[in-house]
């Protein structure tokens, strides 16, 4: 039993009971388990010591003055750092109206009463293995999303780098996208997606020669009709995958050039039937495209890129779109302004964004 206390690294355990002579048997059971304890008499206390000497696990009666065990376990379940900390509630045996509350207060378990003094130290070394193998879970899941995001925002600038000057128009462009996409109402779960897969948008152009990528005059038509295909080569990129970050990227990449009016490539998709996502995007890119200064031509002051982007509405734009974009030209013009192009040459943002930390 000592060996495997050892190897969880002494856990301190929290006691709560207004009585001592409940507080003592337990007290006495989990230091011969090898557990360190501490001891408060109520609610209010329990919380004053959980702030201050982060217990591993808190054992905690449920009827008790000031503060009871139940408003204990909520408290400390509304902390986000405190989500992980075991919550142990003693409820009586046969009262399971109380075993309910328990778990709704986000107790971790209940033990019943009378407590068995001989399993007690088993028990609580069960639900802190328990806990900390569920916290060790989330960790690595979590890290896992960290890193396949970190993946796709650095393919995103490998892409980007290849076509123009600085690495500011996807942050830009994806920018304006979540804000149009909050503007429409999406979820915050939605904007979150946009806002992570815009940046995957141009990834295809990874497969176009810099011959085409790079020419600075116009494109001949057989030119234009290989870099169309960097659509198609993001999407294939990005397909089957099956989160649904990358899901999202995929739809954006392979629709960001499809045109309200059908004209667009590269499946001539009309109208709604152009996902959200690749219409929102679409105008986010040609806005920023217009605002910036690219190979072949000068950036266009925000007012002529608005008056093209009127004049496009319907057209090359879904109309209800350009009118929210309308509405929240300001807010638009404040990122714009927040992520210039000037003080970031192409060569840093390579080595700021593609070097290890
Ligand atoms: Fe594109
Ligand atoms: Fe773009």
């Amino acid at each position: 039993m000592n060996e495997l206390v050892e190897e969880l690294k002494n856990p301190l355990v929290l006691i709560v009971d207004d009585e001592l002579l409940q507080r003592l048997p337990m007290r006495e059971s989990l230091e011969q388990a090898g557990f360190r304890v501490v001891e408060a008499e109520n609610g209010m206390q329990a919380w004053d010591f959980v702030q201050n000497k982060r217990p591993d696990l808190v054992i905690s009666d449920v009827v008790m003055p000031r503060m009871d065990g139940f408003t204990l376990c909520q408290t400390i379940r509304q902390r986000q750092e405190l989500k992980h900390l075991p919550v142990v509630l003693a409820t009586s045996l046969d009262d399971l109206a109380s075993i309910e509350r328990a778990y709704h207060a986000g107790a971790t378990d209940f033990i019943t009463k009378p407590i068995n003094w001989g399993l007690i130290g088993h028990r609580v070394r069960y639900i802190l293995r328990g806990a900390r193998t569920a916290q060790a879970l989330e960790e690595s899941k979590l890290e896992l999303v960290r890193v396949r995001l970190e993946i796709i925002r650095r393919l995103g600038w490998a892409a980007e780098y290849r076509d123009n000057e600085t690495g500011s128009h996807i942050q830009r462009m994806s920018q304006y996208s979540a804000l149009i996409g909050r503007t429409m109402g999406l979820s915050s779960h939605d904007q979150e997606l946009l806002l992570n897969a815009a940046p995957m948008h141009d990834v295809g152009k990874i497969g176009i020669p810099d011959s085409i990528l790079l020419k600075p005059g116009k494109l001949t038509v057989e030119e234009f009709s290989i870099m169309k295909t960097h659509t198609t080569l993001g999407g294939q990129l990005l397909d089957e995958e099956p989160s649904l970050l990358l899901r999202t990227a995929y739809l954006i990449a392979l629709t960001h050039h499809e045109r309200w009016d059908g004209s667009g490539y590269p499946f001539g998709l009309e109208r709604e039937d152009i996902p959200l996502m690749g219409r929102i995007c679409s105008l986010a890119d040609v806005f920023d495209a217009l605002t910036s200064k690219r190979p072949y031509k000068q950036p266009w002051s925000v007012e002529e890129s608005v008056n093209e982007i009127q004049r496009c509405s319907g057209t090359a734009f879904d109309p209800n779109l350009v009118r929210v974009f309308l509405d929240i030209l300001p807010e638009i013009v404040k990122i714009k302004d927040a992520h210039s192009d000037t003080d970031q040459p192409d060569q840093d943002t390579l080595s700021r964004h593609l070097s290890p930390r």
